[in-house]
């Protein structure tokens, strides 16, 4: 379902955008130590790991006892990257525990949306003292809903809809008082001239106001290939709570 070809994407864009990125993924690891100074040191639970390039793995292993890395693909270089550090696992895992194989099941099927039992879908984190949610609340429907779109007709508001009780969900399963939450909230959209053309909501839900946070902009794409002759930016936020 596309989880391959996107996490792939995301190194060739980093290739193009190194600058702009590095800026962000430095962003995020200095809030993740940040967070990290007040949480108790045994076990973190990272969602959505991917490439490690927000994580500051080196840190973090030094620091806490047990930490477990959970993505639905490992890309194999993180595999072999993690050897070195006896106290780094992987888990391979749906976020939305069974989400994407209940769309997948469900292709065509014209009243999926209807028959999501969403209380089902809380993904269980036990036992952690330290819980990243690591830019991953924005993406969690995003191709659940292309796929959606692919495969059948639904309205925008019923989609909409989805996405927000996606995002519910993932709040949801974050433990309070041991969290560190960093998500894109919102994509600006620029002409050649660096004229704001759109703004687009990314976020569908109240965000914990939380003991601190940060925000910034991460420069996606300044080379105009996300859309053409566009430049995307992401505002993102990181929240401890
Ligand atoms: C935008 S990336 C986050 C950046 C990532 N930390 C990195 O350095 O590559 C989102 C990650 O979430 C993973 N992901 C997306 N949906 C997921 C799901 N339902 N369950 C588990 N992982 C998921 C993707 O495979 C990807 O690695």
């Amino acid at each position: 379902m596309q989880y391959f070809q996107d996490q792939e994407g995301i190194v060739r864009r980093y290739m193009r955008e190194k600058e702009n990125w590095d800026n962000h993924f430095s962003n995020s690891k200095n809030f993740i130590l940040k967070s990290a100074q007040t949480k108790s040191k045994n076990k973190a639970v990272v969602l959505g790991s991917g490439w490690l390039l927000d994580l500051p793995i080196d840190k973090l292993s030094e620091q806490f006892n047990e930490i477990i890395l959970i993505d639905i693909i490992h890309p194999k270089q993180v595999v072999n990257r993690i050897k070195k550090y006896p106290n780094v696992k992987i888990q391979k895992a749906d976020i939305t525990n069974g989400l994407i194989d209940f769309f997948y099941k469900n292709k065509g099927d014209k009243e999926i949306l209807n028959k999501i039992d969403f209380d089902k879908y809380l993904f269980p984190i036990p036992d952690a003292d330290f819980v990243i949610s690591l830019n991953i609340m924005c993406q969690l429907h995003i191709i659940l809903i292309d796929f959606l779109r692919k495969h059948q007709e639904d309205t925008i508001k019923d989609l909409q809809k989805i996405e927000q009780q996606i995002q519910e969900l993932h709040l949801k399963a974050l433990p309070q008082g041991k969290s560190c939450l960093i998500t894109d909230f919102e994509e600006e959209v620029f002409n050649e001239d660096n004229d704001l053309v759109g703004v687009n909501p990314l976020i569908r839900i109240n965000l914990p106001l939380g003991n601190f946070k940060s925000t910034w902009q991460w420069k996606f794409d300044s080379s105009m290939t996300y859309r053409d002759d566009l430049k995307t930016y992401f505002n993102t936020v990181a929240i401890d709570f």
